[in-house]
């Protein structure tokens, strides 16, 4: 082995300098290792442009990662029942399904999440931004966590509004929410953090039944009632399915959005002449901004893909089985598909970035979470004046492969006078 082979290999993205800022890794990666098997993970490590598209879309690389996690899960010895029917859920997400199934699922899903219920949630969005500025503002400190105080409220109002939750239900949304995450995130061996989550899935499919009954019954204007009435030829989905995309909706949709505004906002701190040079009425322009922020510092560090045969994949064998992280972070930072990479520019042609990754899985929320970014960020920035990290305090971020986002974001501001609206 070659010195930077070895380097390569005892890379750890979970250290803590690599969390801060995992690009110079990825870029070794790239450098020296571009398809790496990673010991410390049991799992190959994709990292160029090119390989992590050619791979998203190479159905012999299964989105299906959901049944052998459940398998090994549910084989453990005094496994909770409530587990298993949590994994049945699981089993319902489009996102861990390959065509036929997954084809089907988009389909439909693709009938009730249209650009209209998106863009007719503008006016909520901004409402909700205004009104936890206003509350920031008069809690009077000039200090707040933009994680827990704005991006994280902000996100989960509105995927709830969206599906037609009651305002007063949703801070149980947040909390159900957490609780999954330690399920779908995987913890292999963390027993306590799989009973949790089978809890809080079993307390949230109950109360989305019952939502969804009463709209079976009485149907409105929003997502649970589209997702009910959505039909392709003769097809529709079961009632187990509407709830069970309920929560796909809630929680794929809530974390990621909540992180883009926060790696987003943090990556305008640091270069605020970017923000100056959109014209916020010119969509183009707003949409290119979002799409650096994208390409920047994404939220989606990685997807997860399972090997479906033994195969030779750019000179390395592979086996069945085996893992994949395509690591979407690294991709867009390749200096073969985008020039001066480590730039922020927000003047960059917008299209090329993988941060909704690419292909049959291609991100079904993008419209939502440009919306909500296009919105959040600026009016973060605006109404917060000399808005700055904490210099007595740390951002922390988040201990996973999969998702480049912080935990904490304390920022300062100095006074501002008057409200947002
Ligand atoms: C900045 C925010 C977001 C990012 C970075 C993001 C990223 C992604 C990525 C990378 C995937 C592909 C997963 C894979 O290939 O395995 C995905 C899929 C998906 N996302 Fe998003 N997402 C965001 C927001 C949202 C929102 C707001 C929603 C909906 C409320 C949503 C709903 C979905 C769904 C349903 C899928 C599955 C699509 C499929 O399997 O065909 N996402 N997202």
């Amino acid at each position: 082995m070659s010195t930077s082979d070895t380097e390569v290999a005892n890379l750890d993205l979970l250290d803590p300098t690599a969390l801060a800022d995992p690009y110079p890794v990825f870029a070794s990666l790239r450098a020296h290792d571009p398809v790496h098997w990673n010991a410390r993970y049991k799992s190959w490590f994709i990292t160029s442009f090119d390989d992590v598209t050619a791979a998203l879309k190479d159905p012999r690389f299964t989105s299906n990662r959901i049944t052998p996690y459940r398998e090994n899960v549910l084989s453990r010895p005094g496994t909770d029942p409530l587990l298993r029917e949590a994994f049945g859920v699981l089993d319902d997400w489009m996102v861990f399904k390959d065509p036929p199934d997954h084809t089907r699922l988009r389909r439909l899903l693709s009938r009730a999440f249209t650009p209209r219920s998106v863009s007719r949630m503008r006016p909520a969005i901004e409402a909700i931004a205004a009104e936890l500025l206003d509350r920031a503002v008069e809690h009077g400190d000039n200090r707040i966590d933009l994680i827990s105080d704005y991006a994280y409220p902000l996100t989960s109002s509105v995927i709830a509004e969206m599906l037609g939750v009651p305002r007063e239900d949703r801070d149980r949304f947040k909390d159900w929410s957490d609780q999954i995450s330690g399920l779908v995130f995987g913890s292999l061996g963390d027993d306590e953090r799989h009973r949790r989550g089978a809890r809080g899935m079993k307390e949230l499919t109950t109360y989305l039944g019952e939502l969804v009954a009463d709209h079976e019954k009485s149907p409105s204007d929003d997502l649970i009632s589209m997702l009910i009435s959505a039909r392709e030829n003769d097809d529709s989905l079961s009632h187990d399915e509407v709830i069970a995309t309920g929560v796909l909706l809630l929680f794929a949709g809530h974390e990621t959005t909540t992180n883009l505004i926060g790696n987003g906002i943090l990556a305008l701190l640091d270069h605020p002449e970017e923000l100056r040079t959109v014209d916020p009425s010119d969509p183009a322009r707003v949409n290119g901004l979002v799409d650096e922020l994208l390409r920047y510092d994404g939220p989606a560090k990685s997807v997860v893909r399972l090997v479906t045969e033994d195969m030779v994949w750019r000179d390395k064998q592979m086996r069945a089985g085996e893992r994949v992280f395509l690591f979407l972070s690294s991709a867009n930072r390749d200096p073969s598909a985008f020039e001066n990479p480590d730039t922020f520019d927000a003047s960059r042609r917008p299209g090329r970035q993988l941060g909704f990754s690419a292909g049959l899985h291609y991100c079904l929320g993008a419209p939502l979470a440009r919306l909500e970014t296009s919105i959040a960020v600026p009016t973060a920035i605006n109404r917060l004046s000399g808005l700055a990290p904490d210099p007595d305090d740390s951002v922390s971020w988040a201990p996973t492969l999969l998702t480049r986002g912080m935990t904490r974001c304390p920022v300062r501001y100095g006074l501002t006078s008057g409200s947002t609206h």
